[in-house]
């Protein structure tokens, strides 16, 4: 990220307009590295910079990309149907830089979402020649057997699909779960694999999506930074 002034930095980080944010710095409103700064057209180096908007704490990205616990009752849309927008539990200031869901999980799926304003890491993320490794924890209607395990590992035939699908990796936790690993993202794949294999999806979580694990003391709702590497 460019040196810039204060002012523009803060509106990168999604704080209104030029003249909004200069106001916010000429209010007083804002800290650079724990210090007072009243002047919207000082010289920065923004990259990690550590910054106070009204005593909250942000730390400057050229990027976005973070992780949310996904709730149940959430749609990815931005534009919900019938229930809240997982951008409703987003602050505003990363909703305003344009940040989108990286694959999109049903509405009563929880767990592990991914979000960024980077478009080349949604494509890279999504690209079929990449693979990335998702793993699903699913709650099942009735006991998987060894034989439906095996078809979803050999692949199964969905509607309106041109070839079967296979699951990469599928493990039996206890009678009523199992942990599925796809390395592709089709709508409804997870629910509509287990229902070709005459089971019945009853709930949902993902724990995985490529390097990142879902951290246990995320909470629901909640999301943090994340730091790719590509
Ligand atoms: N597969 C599904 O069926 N639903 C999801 O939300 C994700 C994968």
């Amino acid at each position: 990220m460019k040196n810039t002034t204060v002012e523009r930095m803060l509106q990168s980080q999604g704080f209104g307009t030029r003249r909004e944010c200069r106001s916010l710095v000429l209010d007083g409103r804002v800290t650079l590295n724990g210090e007072p700064c009243d002047d919207p057209q000082q010289r920065i180096s923004p990259e990690g910079l550590p910054f106070t908007v009204d005593d909250e704490s942000w730390v400057c990205h050229e990027k976005v990309y973070l992780m949310l616990h996904k709730p149940a009752g959430y749609e990815c849309s931005r534009l919900p149907t019938y229930h809240p927008s997982v951008f409703a539990l987003l602050p505003p200031q990363l909703v305003a830089r344009g940040v989108q869901c990286v694959g999109r999980l049903d509405e009563d799926t929880t767990g592990l979402l991914l979000l960024t304003d980077d478009g080349q890491f949604i494509h890279a993320m999504g690209s079929g020649k990449r693979k990335v490794p998702k793993v699903y924890e699913v709650t099942i209607k009735h006991p998987m057997s060894d034989a439906q395990i095996a078809q979803l590992l050999a692949g199964v035939q969905l509607h309106d699909e041109p070839e079967p699908v296979t699951a990469s990796a599928c493990e039996r936790i206890d009678e009523q779960h199992i942990r599925l690993t796809l390395t592709s993202g089709k709508y409804h794949q997870v629910k509509r694999m287990v229902a070709a294999v005459e089971n019945r999806v009853e709930a949902l979580h993902r724990s995985v999506v490529g390097e990142w694990t879902l951290p246990p003391d995320l909470p629901i709702g909640k999301w943090q930074w994340i730091h790719p590497q590509t």
